[in-house]
């Protein structure tokens, strides 16, 4: 049963950050924090407010599929204000950090699959969700969803139907969710107050992608298109080489390999 009530709102233990976290809204239970989150962005949220779930009952993922989320596992919510320019960043920005953070605390090496799945050993560890409030020319706020598989692999119990992992499943032993989050934290956070500098971002992101050079399908505004993943802009889009030689630049989509 989902108790939205049941939250506490306080912040995340020694975490040395400026503004990320440092309003930290936890519900043992909730839909999904992207809607608290927006909800919370509507009541005028400080940037940096984070929502967290023990666990979700509909949390979302890209392109409208479910995202399933069940206790053990990390499901938050950051609440940001960035200016215009900055919004093809977040996607790098939030890849690079979950990478990292995964990385730093568990020794584990990832991946990311273009534009922003985390993966350890091709799986799928975890992925991003950004949802974006406009008008006109300004970005009311934007909120960054992240999903990690941390203890529990959602593929254990036919939850979703593409190959995913947990860390859990990779290292051996169960780990204790917060120092992951607080590092994602602190390193976004670095990262979003370097903009609009942004160069080495994009190209650590760039060299931990795994599928450039190869041959892939796009699931891209409803069709979908081949090629060889050729390379990356230098916001993030991706440029796919087709065999009559022309190209297509893709800003968003799922991105699959083919041999
Ligand atoms: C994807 O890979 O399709 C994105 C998954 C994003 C999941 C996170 S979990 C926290 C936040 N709340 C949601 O309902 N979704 C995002």
């Amino acid at each position: 049963m989902v108790r939205e009530e049941a939250r506490t709102t306080g912040t995340v233990n020694n975490l040395p950050t400026k503004f990320f976290g440092q309003k930290a809204i936890y519900y043992p239970s909730l839909t999904s924090t992207m809607d608290i989150a927006r909800k919370e962005s509507q009541h005028g949220a400080t940037e940096g407010t984070i929502i967290m779930a023990g666990e979700q009952s509909m949390g979302r993922g890209r392109k409208g599929r479910a995202w399933l989320s069940p206790k053990g596992n990390i499901a938050f919510s950051i609440i940001l204000h960035p200016k215009i320019e900055f919004l093809p960043f977040l996607v790098i920005i939030s890849a690079l950090a979950v990478a990292r953070g995964i990385e730093k605390v568990t020794n584990l090496t990832t991946q990311i699959k273009w534009p922003n799945d985390i993966l350890i050993g091709q799986k799928k560890a975890g992925g991003i969700l950004i949802e974006n409030e406009l008008k006109k020319n300004k970005v009311l706020y934007s909120i960054v969803g992240i999903g990690i598989n941390a203890n529990v692999n959602p593929a254990d119990k036919n939850y979703n139907t593409f190959t995913a992992t947990c860390i859990r499943d990779e290292l051996g032993v169960s780990m204790t969710r917060t120092s992951i989050i607080k590092y994602i934290l602190t390193e976004m956070e670095a990262m979003y107050l370097g903009l609009p500098d942004h160069t080495d971002i994009v190209n650590e992101w760039r060299d931990r992608l795994i599928t450039l050079g190869r041959k892939v399908s796009v699931d891209y505004s409803g069709h979908t298109l081949e090629g060889v993943a050729e390379s990356v802009t230098g916001e993030g889009a991706l440029v796919l080489r087709h065999e009559d030689g022309n190209s297509t630049v893709i800003a968003a989509g799922d991105v699959v390999p083919v041999e």
